[in-house]
């Protein structure tokens, strides 16, 4: 089912944590598998996609031969990656967990642990979906929002404020969803229009999740 729906489309996804270094042993991450992402570029290469894959790291793997996957460590380096192809892709789905702050300066060495209290200066890290959104011209953006309160208010307003014609909410208050699981429970968003789904395998979201784009396609 669903075979050659998406021909002659090219869909870049984001995937996986970002890694910010504190120093050349330490860094700020998060607990983002890839396996969202990686299910996703998955059932979008089955569709007959270009699938490009940006990837944080993440021990995934993929049996998609044809999948570009691109592995890159830090927010900058995922910004980057993704405006490597952003004016070329159709569709750009961001379902990577990307550290919001990272430390101001990295330590050349080692931090030794000389005091009781360490203090680490962060800096914001670039929105690379924001950016997506303000430089849009032809691409059907798709953002992810995690969320642990204020669910829907929450992903309704970076709908909005990332210029997004998607967002799929996950909450880590239910059971099952988000981080980590192979499971995952989702409500989708566009302007005019919310669509809830039961519990999954991350397999079966990333169907929904392309069913609901190609519809969107359509209209
Ligand atoms: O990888 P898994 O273990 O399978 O887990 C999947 C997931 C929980 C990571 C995934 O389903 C998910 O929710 N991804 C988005 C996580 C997130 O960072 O959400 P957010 O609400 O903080 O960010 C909103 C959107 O902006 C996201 O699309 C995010 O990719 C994007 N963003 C955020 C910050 C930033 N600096 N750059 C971004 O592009």
């Amino acid at each position: 089912t669903h075979s050659g729906t998406l021909e002659g489309k090219t869909v870049l996804i984001t995937a996986g944590p970002t890694y910010e270094a504190i120093d050349p042993v330490r860094f700020i991450g998060n607990h983002s598998s890839g396996k969202m992402g990686f299910s996703l570029a998955e059932e979008a290469a089955r569709r007959g996609a270009r699938v490009i894959l940006i990837s944080g790291p993440s021990s995934q793997t993929l049996h998609n031969q044809n999948i570009e996957l691109h592995k890159v460590t830090s927010a900058k380096e995922m910004l980057a990656k993704v405006f490597e192809f952003y004016d070329r892709i159709d569709i750009g789905i961001a379902s990577a967990a990307v550290a919001d702050y990272a430390p101001k300066e990295v330590a050349k060495e080692k931090i030794k642990k000389n005091d009781d209290n360490l203090t680490i200066e962060l800096v914001k890290t670039p929105d690379i979906l924001k950016t997506m959104g303000e430089k849009k011209t032809h691409q059907f953006l798709v953002g992810f929002a995690l969320e642990t309160q204020n669910e829907e208010e929450n992903a309704k307003g970076k709908l909005e404020k990332k210029n997004l014609d998607m967002i799929v909410l996950n909450s880590l208050r239910d059971e099952g969803a988000g981080f980590k699981n192979d499971t995952n429970k989702i409500k989708i968003f566009t302007k005019t229009e919310k669509k809830e789904f039961d519990l999954k395998s991350k397999d079966s979201v990333a169907k929904d999740i392309l069913n609901f784009v190609e519809s969107q396609l359509l209209k």
